[in-house]
């Protein structure tokens, strides 16, 4: 892909999360995501791709905007695009830190098309690359990774959301004597920090949406990360929901580059509230200020882009 076209999704997620973060704490989860699928859309619009929505709101009948198998963009090579406007309603409309608005891409047909259920998933960071078994026990896993970072267990710092479904996987962390950082919502802006050393995250670990699964293995991807995953289809309607999207077993094992296959993947997330990197849109006067994280798989690179923006006719007051 055309590495200009990079900045251009720096504008979508930027758009998306200016657009939503005004609800921020309003308690209007729904209000917060159609906003922000707004700013995206129209972002979208002005952009030079040929884009098809491989993950996004929904099917066509649930959702009028992004969803899966819409067109987008104004032409141009031809890409999937994954994106969710909000990752983490619960959290901009409870005003809580870790929501992003978020988008991948990469060419046509790389990306898994996720159907949307559940995913059990296992996302760890570089230096553990190569050393994650989804089919061994939580202990196996937090050994080998705890041995492949040169650290003990006790320093390892595992998130996985707060959910009852989850009382074994925490029960094994302890036992095993790792930190646990429970979350409430959002877990792609945590799998992808896995990737960064510094975030005080080792491993992310449980059952959240196959849809942000394919979101955090670009991210993850992109740094050299690591990630299993597989789909937990709960009924009939869902096997068949993973059929009609090509995927036959519903026991498979999906590698990071299953899930998003090839050498050429881009990320872009944009902080809506507060996050471990990223700032969350600040408004003042006449603009706005946001955080970006911008991460190109070919060559490696990590941005973090500081923006101003304005709004009307008056310059916006740059502040250091
Ligand atoms: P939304 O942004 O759609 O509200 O999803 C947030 C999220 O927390 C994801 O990050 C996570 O994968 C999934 O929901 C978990 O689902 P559930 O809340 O059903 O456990």
């Amino acid at each position: 892909m055309d590495r200009q076209l990079s900045l251009e999704f720096v504008r979508v997620t930027e758009q998306a999360a200016i657009k939503s973060g005004r609800l921020m704490g309003c308690g209007d989860k729904e209000g917060a995501d159609q906003l922000a699928v707004d700013g995206m859309h129209e972002a979208f619009s002005k952009t030079a791709v040929s884009g098809t929505v491989v993950i996004g709101e929904g099917e066509l009948d649930e959702a009028p905007m992004l969803y899966i198998g819409e067109h987008v963009g104004a032409g141009g090579e031809a890409i999937d695009i994954a994106v969710d406007p909000v990752e983490g309603t619960n959290l901009v409309a409870k005003g809580k830190d870790g929501a992003i608005a978020v988008m991948a891409v990469a060419p046509a047909g790389s990306l898994l098309h996720a159907p949307d259920m559940y995913m059990y998933k296992i996302c760890v960071g570089p230096r553990a690359k190569g050393r994650i078994n989804i089919d061994a026990p939580v202990a196996v896993n937090l050994k080998n990774v705890a041995e492949a970072m040169n650290r003990e267990i006790a320093d390892l710092t595992v998130v996985t959301l707060d959910r009852e479904r989850h009382a074994g996987i925490i029960r094994e962390c302890r036992e095993a004597g790792a930190r646990i950082r429970l979350i409430t919502d959002g877990d792609v802006a945590p799998a992808v920090e896995c990737g960064i050393q510094g975030s005080g995250i080792h491993m992310v670990i449980g059952q959240g949406g196959a849809p942000e699964g394919v979101l955090a293995a670009v991210g993850l991807k992109c740094l050299g990360g690591d990630m299993q995953a597989r789909l937990l289809p709960h009924n009939e309607e869902e096997i068949n929901r993973m059929r009609a999207m090509g995927i036959e077993d519903p026991s498979r094992v999906f590698t990071i580059d299953d899930l998003v296959k090839g050498d050429d993947c881009i990320f872009s997330a944009t902080a809506i509230t507060d996050c471990n990197f990223l700032k969350g849109v600040r408004y003042f006067d006449n603009g706005c200020r946001t955080s970006t994280m911008l991460l190109r798989y070919k060559t490696g690179t990590v941005r973090f882009i500081d923006t101003v923006h304005r709004f009307g006719e008056n310059k916006p007051i740059v502040k250091l």
